[in-house]
């Protein structure tokens, strides 16, 4: 482990922030691993350099690696900032979700367009109050497309060469956890418009755009979301669809980098 290189990142990388079943990624050749600090504090792990097909690569493990920092305890601000930090213009997020509607079943992959935010009492914003933040004022950032088209598009693209079928579109709904959700509340999100639920998409896209970096989400559904079948959730459906599904979602990820 060492400190980040003068030399590293041009500002122009690529970065995954890998989620619950992605800690690390087998077609990743290591480069350097950097423990960074930010003006939030420490993200949730070293950012790694690396390389797929020899195209250079970030990546960062949400929820630490190993898996240990729970949905609403990741430093969100801190992982964002370090990314940008260290090079990145363009973030694939790598979420797994429960699935509302019926083309969102186990071990599907989806690249959702829309983001419904349920979460709350995260650090959700980099506009603190003047003075304090290193990027003070009050912004508004248009928040209309929260994922970026182009990027969501290379995602589909990857997706096809790889010959997958993914779903092109969906609503994500983003909880607070770390518990699921009820059946009602879930009956709500589906009313309210969404196919996935997650506790990760939120605030991370919104703070990807604060700091002007593209951002896009592959998502793979692990279980039905509540009263969405006729089972309680158990951690071993979500194990087995994460173990079913997540060789896709790198199939996706080795492929787009180099695009
Ligand atoms: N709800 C919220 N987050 C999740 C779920 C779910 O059902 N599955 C995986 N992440």
């Amino acid at each position: 482990m060492s400190e980040l290189p003068e030399s590293a990142g041009k500002g122009d990388d690529i970065a995954i922030i890998g989620g619950t079943g992605l800690t690390e990624l087998e077609g990743l050749t290591v480069l350097g691993e950097y423990a960074m600090e930010t003006p939030w504090g420490a993200p949730s792990g070293p950012v790694i350099r690396g390389e797929i097909r020899g195209q250079p690569v970030l990546f960062l493990a949400r929820h630490g690696h190993p898996h240990r920092i729970p949905p609403h305890q990741v430093n969100y601000r801190a992982n964002l900032w370090a990314l940008r930090e260290a090079g990145a213009a363009r973030i694939i997020g790598v979420n797994a979700v429960g699935g509302i509607t019926p083309a969102m079943g186990p071990a599907r992959i989806a690249v959702p367009h829309q983001i419904i935010d349920y979460t709350w009492g995260r650090g959700h914003t980099f506009f603190e109050q003047a003075g304090e933040s290193p990027l003070a004022g009050v912004t508004h950032i248009d928040f209309t497309f929260p994922y970026h088209e182009p990027l969501r598009q290379a995602l589909l693209a990857a997706a096809h060469r790889c010959q997958m079928i993914v779903v092109d579109h969906g609503v994500y709904g983003a909880t607070q956890g770390p518990r699921l959700e009820t059946s009602a509340e879930v009956a709500r999100m589906e009313r309210d418009g969404c196919d996935l639920v997650g506790m990760t998409g939120m605030p991370e896209a919104a703070l990807a755009d604060e700091l002007g970096l593209s951002y896009a989400c592959l998502a793979l559904s692990v279980n039905w979301a509540a009263g969405k079948s006729d089972q309680i959730i158990t951690m071993a459906e979500i194990e087995q669809a994460l173990a079913d599904g997540m060789s896709g979602v790198k199939a996706i990820l080795e492929e787009v980098i180099p695009s």
